[in-house]
């Protein structure tokens, strides 16, 4: 078991990354002083496989518990399902005292975080993240949201829950394609900020995709402690924060001309990723060799790295909105100089039209 602490002040809090300890969280939430009514919130496909040992373990340690699912997808984090959520909880009287416990990857915490960041004006809430995502990227840091059909994650709040308690083992049953794409997020941690990080993911591969305890808990502390340090220099994102979003704006333009199907967020940022780094090594800042380390990961974890075929530039410069008539202009972007360190350095738009042909 690891632990480590976000450090903010009075709303700092623990983040416990750990094998078989789903079934510890209701003595952890009497710990931190909720009332006796708790509320979680889950999707059927989690609930049906974890639901019952996080119930049974509330149940156990007092708690009188109220569980509201939501169905299982992207399309349902918006406005209405977090109305039907506090809908149930003031039906079932959850009162200013009561919490929220988040049982799910980051489209689950994300929304019971907005939810407890607005019912009675906040109360209070924990992450359970069963995917790998959520347990290195989402239940930290306290960004909270829902979607807005003119865009992705436009309405949230910065909100940190009281305690992220990440079990290991939940990423069992947790699809391949969905483990690698959270290992898209590990990647950038190393990229950005550990070097050592990047060289143990080289050199670990095996063990890390199955599973192995020692090695999995070792790269999830790492991002989270890379995470925890960055946001609690900069919670509310107003400099160093954005060093997150490596990968995230090329990423960003790649889900969106493509639909928001074909690939998952941890796959777009991946090939963002690469054209990013490509990019950096256009602007001389990074070394071809590095380029290519940074390529050759992506693939070891089986990520994609190109564009896909038939998107093109121009596809792309308008989903990151740039016009012909802007190209003139520049953009920000996260870039590395080395593997383990980036910086924010504004591009001008053809350098960006350039990279993408
Ligand atoms: P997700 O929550 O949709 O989970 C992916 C799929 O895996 C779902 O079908 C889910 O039901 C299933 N699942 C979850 N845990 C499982 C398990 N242990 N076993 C089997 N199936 C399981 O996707 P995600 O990648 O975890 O999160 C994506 C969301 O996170 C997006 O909405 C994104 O905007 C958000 N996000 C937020 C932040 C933040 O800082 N708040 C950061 C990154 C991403
Ligand atoms: N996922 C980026 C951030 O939390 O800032």
């Amino acid at each position: 078991m690891a632990e480590l602490k976000v450090e903010l002040g009075e709303r700092s809090y623990r983040i416990v990354i750990g094998s078989d300890i789903l079934d510890k969280i209701g003595e952890q939430a009497k710990g931190l002083g909720f009332s006796r009514r708790i509320g979680l919130i889950s999707n059927p496909t989690v609930y049906g496989l974890y639901g019952k040992a996080v119930e049974d373990s509330l149940k156990y340690a007092g708690f009188n518990v109220i569980t509201v699912l939501i169905p299982d997808g992207e399309e349902y984090k918006n406005l209405t399902w977090a109305s039907n959520i506090y809908g149930e909880l003031l039906k079932l009287r959850l009162d200013r005292a009561s919490a929220l416990i988040a049982l799910g990857g980051g489209v689950i915490g994300d929304i019971t975080g907005f939810v407890a960041s607005t019912y009675m004006r906040g109360i209070s809430f924990v992450q359970v993240p069963t995917t790998l995502l959520a347990q290195v990227d989402s239940s930290v840091g306290g960004k909270t949201g829902v979607n807005h059909p003119l865009g992705k994650n436009m309405i949230g709040t910065f909100y940190q829950p009281g305690l992220v308690w990440a079990d290991i083992d939940t990423l069992k049953t947790l699809p391949r394609r969905e483990l690698l794409a959270g290992m898209a997020e590990v990647i950038k941690y190393g990229v950005i900020w550990d070097r050592e990080l990047f060289e143990f993911l080289e050199k670990n591969m095996d063990s890390i995709l199955t599973l192995a305890p020692l090695p999995l808990i070792h790269i999830i502390k790492r991002s989270c402690e890379i995470k925890a340090e960055v946001v609690s220099k900069d919670e509310r994102e107003t400099g160093l924060r954005a060093i997150l979003n490596f990968g995230h704006t090329i990423g960003h333009a790649v889900e969106t001309v493509t639909g928001y199907t074909a690939y998952l967020h941890g796959e777009a940022v991946a090939i963002g990723m690469n054209i990013e780094a490509r990019l950096s090594a256009l602007l001389n800042l990074l070394s071809s060799a590095d380029v290519d380390r940074i390529k050759s990961l992506l693939t070891l974890y089986g990520l994609p790295y190109e564009l896909p075929v038939g998107i093109g530039k121009d596809n792309m410069l308008s989903a990151m909105k740039i016009d012909k008539k802007a190209l003139a202009g520049e953009m920000r972007f996260v870039l590395p100089e080395k593997i383990g360190s980036v910086k924010l350095e504004k591009v001008s738009a053809d350098k960006v039209s350039e990279v993408l042909r």
